[in-house]
């Protein structure tokens, strides 16, 4: 058979490193792929890579879709946002009912809602898919996060499942929900991301500013910490970061590197989302904060001059403190996930996802930026208790809250004194406090809105509205 007469199972339009590393990992895996860019170059480029009869570089859009099986499944990894709405508007005149477009980009979940809408009207089936781990996670094995049409899931499933990381035997892929459930959880996963990212850069601030750890013993801690109870990706990575030389100074890469963190963001979608579903994620917001306060390197060399504070000097035991840290990032990472498990809760029910979280974590455990040894604990918990309203009220978890909250309390507490900022780790903390109490002060808060506003209050011991004609002094 000659290759215009050749039909490939899947096509992938977009073929910068992520797609052209799924097209490769599928073909590994016995699928034939199609890919299409508009870059000749890249088109060329996964030709070359390839070099075998199960991928196929088509010239143009139109060779592109005749050479795939019908109902077609075209897939594309391009940027989020406009590039995402322009392949889709080029590619509809050319599609039949029942084709199915997959967005594997990291969409915005009300885009991704737009596009299901849109193409359900034309009889064209929708799936976005989330996917995680990066450029090696595409080649060897992503987590993947897919929702929209059901029917149209089932036409991909066994491909997904090939190309997915496996953990235990399982695929890191299901089928998560309609319409825009699969982008809603990795714009959760990465808030989550965001949120483990910052509690680690603030443990590495207390290191290097106070205990005066180099790169070659902050290697070694985390590379520690990653074989107990901390073992996962970010974790993982980091240890190697440090001991990274970068080939210009000849010293460590991370010295080098520029203190300000970008975004393309899907943490602050997270922190928007939640506050839209009023479900608190206060240390996902404290991240997407410090991402942000990091941009303002220049005012923040002015403020050094003008605002002073502390001189931290350490006086511990060293091995002593970093095991405390170790619990203390261990608490503060249950109480991240705890708070992105109780807005995908949230979110199921207000956008009707009919979100499987033990599927999630199961999703999660491989694969993904977050995966960690944790996962497998969160599915437990939902498994024991699906309808667990926080990952905090599990045992297993809630043991390990109480246990460890004392030495989250000692270091936060010196952080306060030494001056170091560690909102992530105090926002975990502050979560952990005020989610356990049956009382909070917000009674007053009440008081005051009655006070200015007539906003009216409810009381204790009675049932109804009230509004009180204040004493005003
Ligand atoms: C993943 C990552 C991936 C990407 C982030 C980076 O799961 O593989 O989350 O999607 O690297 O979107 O996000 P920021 O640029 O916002 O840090």
């Amino acid at each position: 058979m000659n290759q215009s007469e050749k039909k490939y199972d899947l096509g992938m339009i977009g073929l910068g490193v992520m797609g052209r590393n799924l097209v490769l990992n599928m073909a590994d895996e016995g699928y034939t792929v199609a890919g299409f860019d508009k870059d000749e170059d890249k088109v060329e480029a996964l030709k070359k890579e390839a070099a075998n009869d199960k991928v196929f570089g088509a010239k143009n859009l139109e060779e592109f879709l005749k050479s795939l099986k019908k109902p077609r499944a075209v897939m594309m990894l391009v940027p989020a946002g406009d590039p995402v709405d322009s392949v889709i508007a080029e590619l509809l005149p050319h599609l039949e009912k029942d084709d199915i477009i997959i967005d594997g980009g990291n969409s915005h979940f009300v885009d991704t809602e737009r596009h299901f809408k849109q193409l359900s009207h034309k009889g064209i089936q929708f799936i976005g898919v989330g996917i995680s781990g990066g450029e090696e996670g595409a080649r060897h094995g992503p987590s993947m996060m897919p929702g929209g049409t059901e029917k149209a899931y089932r036409r991909v499933k066994d491909i997904f499942e090939a190309a997915a990381a496996k953990v235990k035997g399982e695929p890191c892929v299901t089928y998560l929900g309609p319409k825009s459930a699969g982008h809603y959880v990795k714009m959760v996963h990465n808030g989550i991301e965001y949120g483990i990212m910052q509690l680690i850069s603030e443990t590495y601030h207390i290191f290097k500013k106070v205990v005066g750890l180099n790169d070659d013993e902050l290697h070694q801690v985390y590379k520690k910490w990653n074989e107990g109870d901390l073992q996962s990706y970010l974790v993982e990575i980091t240890s190697a970061i440090f001991s990274q030389v970068d080939p210009k100074t000849s010293g460590r890469l991370i010295d080098v590197i520029l203190d300000e963190a970008k975004q393309k963001g899907t943490g602050k979608w997270t922190s928007q989302d939640a506050m839209e579903l009023q479900v608190p994620v206060p240390t996902i917001d404290a991240a997407v904060s410090m991402r942000d306060l990091s941009g303002y390197k220049d005012e923040r060399e002015k403020a050094e001059k003008i605002l002073k504070g502390p001189d931290p000097s350490f006086g511990g035991n060293r091995d002593d403190f970093i095991a405390k840290m170790e619990g203390i990032l261990y608490f503060s990472m249950i109480a991240t996930y705890a708070q992105g498990f109780s807005l995908l809760r949230r979110a199921s029910e207000k956008y009707n996802y009919n979100l499987d979280l033990v599927a999630v974590a199961r999703i999660w455990r491989g694969g993904c930026i977050i995966r960690s040894v944790l996962l497998d604990e969160f599915m437990k918990a939902f498994r024991k208790n699906p309808s667990l309203e926080n990952l905090l009220l599990d045992s297993h978890f809630s043991d390990i809250m109480m246990k460890n909250q004392d030495m989250v309390r000692v270091v936060v507490r010196q952080a306060a004194e030494w001056g170091i900022p560690v909102p992530g780790l105090m926002a975990s903390l502050g979560y952990y406090d005020a989610y356990r109490r049956a009382w909070l002060p917000a009674n007053l808060i009440q008081a005051q809105r009655d006070y200015f506003g007539s906003h009216t209050y409810e009381r204790i011991d009675e049932k109804g509205t009230f509004h009180t004609q204040w004493n005003k002094e």
